[in-house]
């Protein structure tokens, strides 16, 4: 039955008591049980953040210019941080997004918008990425009436860059790689693709959406992380989320361009209504003062020094994972992480059987279809429940591989 719009009101403790009765059933992401959705640093990040995002809960950041001076100069400054942490060279310039399908969607927009003025060329246009690219890549195209062109990926899943350089072709604006992508963790030739961009005369996008905030600090704790952001001349825009890896709460992400001319070709202006002038650098219009705020705030919060510590603590985890993983009989990593996102499978069993097996004890289990394995994007609230999640684990595969001849496939699909 429809639920019928309330006649009279109710108080906070009687709201409070509902909604936590609605979200009984939720997976317990604080324990670390959910692969995805959800990111933790530190509680104290946590909590300035929380306190900043408070502070600010009315404001409006579409108001910046106009109304909310301290905002606005929180946005610039949390963009300024990041064109540093990024290595732009001057006259590079950013924003801040709701998320990492806007920043992409915003990038993908001035890059059409470039080929469509100064390249003089006429659609169809196509973008060649990996097939590992999120799909917000392909959200975008299917709102600009455009192509995704995905080619298969290397053993190592990485980009395949030959096989991206044999698909450019004439209707080509845009060349994608991810630093890390979101399947495999792994982050793709950049160097490589930004010298196919300028060979070819087309835009390079680097999503960094998951990984951007942490990556330059697993290098700066002596990870060998490859080169993925501006300091290679062929990365024309990039894109990093905060409310992932950057441990700030949502929505906030980060979109960046090599050239200020790029950013004008993705701003929307418009004043033929009644309001007149209507300038936005995102899709949205209205946006959370809090997010910024909070954005900001988390930023100076941790810092370098905070950001290292936190990729200390993420890349020993992972390496825990890892080496939990491995020892399962049967298990093994499609790729090797760069940073703290793994996805393993099975050669000798289904793997969808395993994940059923941490399903029925309690785990959400993230899932790739190709190649068919588990997922799992590791924060800090991972390492809480780790050598549970690995006893799981083993017991899981140990089921599914037993069960292997007299089973039939598991109907689990992947979802993300
Ligand atoms: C590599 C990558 N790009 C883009 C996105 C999209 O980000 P959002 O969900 O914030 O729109 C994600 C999300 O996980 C991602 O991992």
């Amino acid at each position: 039955m429809r639920k019928t719009f309330p006649k009279s009101g109710a108080d906070w403790t009687t709201l409070d008591a509902a909604m936590s009765e609605m979200s009984e059933g939720d997976v317990d992401w604080r324990q670390g049980r959910a692969p995805l959705y959800v990111f933790h640093g530190s509680d104290a990040a946590y909590d300035v953040g929380f306190q900043a995002f408070m502070k600010y809960f009315s404001e409006n950041a579409l108001g910046g210019r106009r109304a909310f001076f301290g905002l606005k100069r929180m946005e610039d400054e949390v963009a300024e941080m990041g064109l540093d942490l990024f290595q732009a060279p001057d006259g590079a310039v950013g924003n801040l997004t709701t998320g990492g399908s806007e920043s992409i969607f915003m990038a993908v927009k001035a890059c059409r918008d470039w080929a469509r003025t100064q390249k003089h060329m006429n659609a169809p246009f196509n973008i060649v990425a990996p097939f590992s690219a999120h799909a917000a890549f392909n959200k975008a195209a299917d709102v600009m009436d455009l192509t995704v062109r995905r080619l298969p990926t290397r053993e190592d899943c990485r980009a395949d860059v030959e096989a991206m350089a044999a698909a450019v072709d004439e209707g080509t604006i845009m060349l994608a790689g991810s630093a890390p992508c979101f399947p495999h963790g792994v982050i793709d030739p950049m160097q490589e693709l930004g010298d196919l961009a300028l060979e070819r005369g087309v835009w390079l996008h680097v999503d960094a959406c998951v990984g951007g905030y942490v990556a330059p600090f697993f290098q700066r704790i002596g990870r060998p992380i490859p080169g993925f952001d501006f300091a290679l001349p062929g990365v024309r825009s990039l894109s990093a989320d905060l409310h992932k890896f950057g441990f700030c709460p949502k929505p906030a992400s980060t979109v960046f361009y090599r050239f200020a001319e790029d950013r004008e070709r993705g701003l929307f202006h418009f004043d033929q209504w009644p309001n007149g002038q209507f300038s936005t650098a995102t899709l949205s219009g209205t946006r959370a003062g809090g997010a910024v705020a909070a954005a900001w705030a988390v930023l100076h919060h941790l810092g370098e020094a905070g950001y290292m510590e936190i990729a200390g603590q993420l890349a020993a985890m992972t390496d825990a994972y890892v080496a939990g993983i491995k020892a399962i009989d049967g298990l093994h990593l499609w790729a090797e992480p760069d940073l703290s996102i793994i996805n393993f499978g099975a050669r000798d069993f289904d793997i969808f059987k395993v994940a059923e097996g941490m399903d029925a004890r309690g785990w959400l289990p993230g899932l790739t279809q190709n190649p068919k394995g588990m997922h799992a994007m590791l924060s800090m609230f991972h390492e809480v429940g780790r050598a549970d999640y690995l006893q799981d684990l083993a017991a899981s595969a140990q089921i599914a591989r037993d069960a292997q001849d007299e089973s039939s496939a598991s109907n689990l699909k992947a979802v993300y």
